[in-house]
């Protein structure tokens, strides 16, 4: 089955905004697409792994003239890239050099909450440092680390913080895909930024209903090159963006597979042509260059704007193919008393919420046991016509997609996820279930909104802990 179009209907879009802004094509040359170097352990043994994340201030080339002041993870720009494997126990320092206070949100991780997982609750202030300590347990699957402070997370992530994380497991490791990091696994963060002289103005920019760049910035790169070297290559996509919807396709109508979503490999590849990720999700795909000849440039798109030029190399050709089951994945299971749990996103603009309040982080929305499935009804009451898709998260766990207005979800909605796109006058039903204790947000993925209030937090208890 080889699918040919977005799975979302048209014309909730996010172009369908009165303050759309399309991205443009930059005028100046091809630079080669930056690959996040590996962050560096401080110390590293079978069982357990030392890390130390600094958040800090730069300047990265990112225009030709003038460099720009931009804020990252252990770099100038994003961040180092973070190796996790399932089983290991990770200790991390967490530092901030920024002039402000900030937090370390783990975006997709298992791990308690609030300080662990970094939300507003966990602030690190200027040159401060805090400890934290964590044990992978979860799928393989690719994350990212991003700031939480509440409400200037928009504007931190603007200035450049984020960085990916990749978790390692040996089920993964024994699929026959691509894992050498920078020459066939490629970090691919999807983002969008406007200049003035240059320079990054968020105030100048600001859109309350999710600030929108002119220009593509992938992986910090404008006009993006990428040298292929070997016949499939697996690109690990992050939208990273503040709001802006990425939907993506390849010239030449070049199919690509969908391995993995959000929280790890799907049980089916997914083969497509065009793929559409709201802000915070992931997708992992492999792009097949069987039968493309070397200096052959395949360009990947979002809409009609370029945003990579993938250049066909002299690869040797093989005869690999793509498994038709990748892995087993257990569903959620409901019963007759299982609980249902309704979460409404209402609103654009000022006027944001969901259940109708806006966030208060001294006030708990819902609580969950510890291990229960609940059901959870996601709605996104805007008006059909000119509403917004809302990517709707939740921390601190992955969940199951049952189904989208009592359809079916898209065929590659059916592994783990911890973002989903709900549009306009539908309701996403989700099975949800938390392993680790405390208290985690949820909310709208439009960071703007994140801010403004399209947020809530659910306190999740654990039973035997309690007793
Ligand atoms: Cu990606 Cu609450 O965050
Ligand atoms: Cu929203």
């Amino acid at each position: 089955n080889r699918y040919t179009d977005y799975f979302f209907d048209d014309p909730v879009f996010d172009r369908a905004g009165i303050d759309y802004i399309p991205l443009e094509k930059v005028k100046s040359p091809q630079n080669k697409l930056a690959i996040p170097p590996l962050l560096i352990p401080d110390f590293d043994s079978e069982l357990q792994t030392r890390y130390t994340i600094v958040s800090q201030e730069g300047e990265t080339q990112i225009l030709p003239g003038e460099k720009t002041k931009t804020w990252g993870y252990n770099a100038s720009l994003l961040g180092t890239t973070i190796i996790l494997e399932r089983g290991k126990n990770y200790s991390v320092t967490l530092k901030n050099e920024l002039p402000e206070l900030t937090t370390y949100h783990w975006h997709g991780l298992n791990v308690s909450g609030p300080e662990t997982d970094g939300g507003p609750h966990a602030p690190v202030y200027p040159k401060g440092t805090q400890e934290i300590e964590f044990t992978v347990d979860q799928p393989a699957s690719t994350a990212w680390l991003h700031p939480h402070p509440c409400p200037n997370t928009a504007e931190q992530v603007w200035k450049g913080l984020a960085a990916m994380v990749i978790i390692k497991d040996d089920q993964e490791s024994k699929l026959p895909f691509p894992r050498e990091y920078g020459v066939d696994d490629i970090p691919i963060v999807l983002q969008d930024r406007s200049y003035h002289d240059n320079q990054l103005d968020y105030h100048k920019d600001y859109n309350v209903d999710g600030t929108l760049g002119n220009i593509p910035l992938i992986n910090g790169t404008v006009n993006a090159y990428f040298d292929v070297t070997t016949q499939q290559v697996r690109l690990r996509l992050l939208n990273g963006a503040n709001r802006r919807e990425f939907r993506l396709h390849f010239s030449k109508e070049l199919p690509f597979t969908q391995i993995a979503s959000d929280g790890g490999i799907l049980p089916e590849p997914i083969l497509f042509t065009h793929l559409m990720l709201t802000a915070g999700e992931r997708a992992e795909i492999i792009a097949d260059f069987k039968g493309r000849s070397a200096g052959e440039e395949i360009i990947l798109y979002s809409d009609d704007s370029p945003l990579v030029a993938f250049k066909v190399g002299d690869f040797k050709e093989n005869d690999w193919y793509m498994p038709e089951k990748l892995i087993e994945i257990q569903r959620l299971q409901a019963t007759d008393s299982t609980v249902i749990e309704e979460t409404v996103m209402s609103g654009m603009r000022d006027f944001v919420k969901i259940d109708d309040q806006i966030f208060d982080m001294k006030r708990i929305d819902k609580q969950q046991t510890m291990g229960e499935t609940q059901i959870w009804d996601v709605s996104n009451i805007n008006p059909a016509d000119k509403g917004m898709i809302h990517p709707f998260h939740i921390h601190g766990t992955q969940f199951q997609v049952l189904s989208r207005n009592g359809r079916p979800p898209y065929p590659n909605e059916l592994g783990w996820k911890d973002t989903i796109g709900v549009n306009a006058q539908e309701t996403v039903r989700i099975a949800v279930r938390f392993d680790v204790p405390g208290v985690f947000m949820y909310h709208c993925h439009i960071l703007e909104h994140e801010d403004t209030g399209m947020m809530a937090q659910i306190e999740v208890i654990d039973v035997k802990e309690k007793r």
